[in-house]
């Protein structure tokens, strides 16, 4: 039986939410194994004091990214 995919979705204005199953690794090799179904939300801003996860920084500076792909982009 084949896994689900990992599913990588953007917030608005907002992180990258990853649903597992699916392995993080950290700048130091830190291994977040993330489970079937079970979501983690990944820093996007830049600003998160626990990279590589979000720890809501991005609400309280006004964190804006709500541009879309171009249909060239998505392919
Ligand atoms: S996206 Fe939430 S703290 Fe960076």
């Amino acid at each position: 039986m084949s896994e689900p995919p990992v599913v990588i979705k953007t917030v608005d204005n907002g992180p990258y939410q990853v649903k597992g199953p699916v392995k993080v690794v950290d700048h130091e090799n830190n291994v977040y194994e993330l489970g079937p179904g079970r979501t983690r939300l990944l820093c996007r801003c830049g600003l998160s004091a626990k990279k590589p996860f979000c720890d809501g920084s991005h609400a309280r500076e006004g964190f804006t990214a709500a541009d879309r792909a171009t249909p060239a982009e998505t392919q």
